[in-house]
């Protein structure tokens, strides 16, 4: 059967459409109306005889009031109507499931927080909010999932994210939506939307290689971070136990927020953000050593060192005081 639009197959679709359809139907009116006029005009003022001199009009402000003020309010309700909509469309819920992907010329990789990996291949459960980060290795790729209404640019060197809902069990088209070269058309792939209990399944049956915590684990040990970064405040570099989502205080007595981004920077480039207190070109610098899998992996250590799992030495609950 012929349909317009993609299947509705996440909580904004429906939203996304009526909105759409609005638009689309004013769209529509204001066109007719203008060519209706127009032909309206072109006849009922038509030159009559060759020497006809048509009147003069002085305008009426009650119609140039009416053309002004109604348009205007049409479009303050596309306006309101768009904002909140973006809005929603831009805020992750707190509980969203994490999932990491990786635009790469010419495919998308996945990594799971359980440290499951695929290729162009997406698997979510139904009825719970996933949030992906996107990164790019390359050039700038697009990640669209039109069933879900959900595109958004991988733009090299930064994270982006998205969110969705999905909410029918089904096999949707995972496309990229920039030209990114060559290949640019086959850089796609498909969301399998799985009832929540089959994911479970799933994600048990899944092959892999340690958590992303535990690679990130790994990774740190690796490249050598733990020994400036020891997890207590002696070292030579700041201690990261309970940075991220935090405030920092930078030498220049700047204030920032230990995001995602923040983390991608500080390892990437050390010296772009000092750590008040701390000295500059004591960390090498990472640009170009560490893959964007890699940097993932490290930041789901990192943040694994904050708030949500509590630290080893934590008190014991109803402790004295
Ligand atoms: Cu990636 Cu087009």
């Amino acid at each position: 059967m012929f349909s317009i639009f993609p299947p509705r197959a996440s909580t904004a679709a429906g939203q996304v459409d009526a909105l759409y359809t609005f638009e689309m139907a004013i769209n529509i009116l204001m066109t007719a109306l203008i060519f209706l006029c127009v032909f309206f005009f072109a006849i009922k003022y038509r030159r009559r005889s060759p020497d006809e001199r048509p009147r003069p009009i002085h305008g009426s402000i009650p119609l140039e009031i009416a053309w002004s003020v109604i348009p205007f309010g049409i479009m303050l309700v596309m306006f309101v109507w768009g904002t909140r909509l973006y809005y929603d469309l831009y805020t992750p819920p707190r509980d969203a499931l994490d999932i990491y992907v990786t635009g790469k010329q010419w495919m998308w990789k996945v990594q799971y927080p359980g440290g499951q990996r695929e290729i162009n291949e997406l698997h979510v459960p139904a009825g719970r909010a996933v949030k992906v980060t996107l990164a790019s290795e390359d050039v700038i790729h697009s990640f669209f999932v039109p069933a879900f209404r959900v595109k958004h640019d991988v733009v090299p060197g930064q994270y982006e994210t998205v969110w969705f809902q999905a909410t029918q069990p089904g096999r949707y088209h995972l496309f990229c939506a920039e030209y990114c070269g060559t290949n640019h058309s086959q850089m796609g792939g498909w969301v399998t939307v799985m009832d929540p209990v089959d994911y479970e399944a799933w994600l048990s049956g899944a092959p892999r290689g340690g958590s992303l915590i535990e690679q990130g684990e790994k990774l740190f040990q690796q490249y050598g971070c733990v020994s400036c970064h020891v997890l207590d405040a002696s070292g030579r570099c700041p201690t990261l136990r309970n940075v991220y989502g935090h405030p920092v205080v930078l030498e220049d007595g700047r204030t920032v927020t230990a995001d995602e981004a923040y983390i991608r920077e500080s390892i990437l480039n050390p010296n772009a953000k000092i750590v008040k207190g701390y000295r500059r070109d004591i960390m090498p610098v990472f640009q170009g050593q560490i893959s964007e899998d890699g940097l993932l992996q490290l930041i789901a250590y990192v943040k694994s060192l904050s708030g949500a799992t509590p630290a080893p030495q934590a008190q014991p609950k109803g402790n004295q005081k």
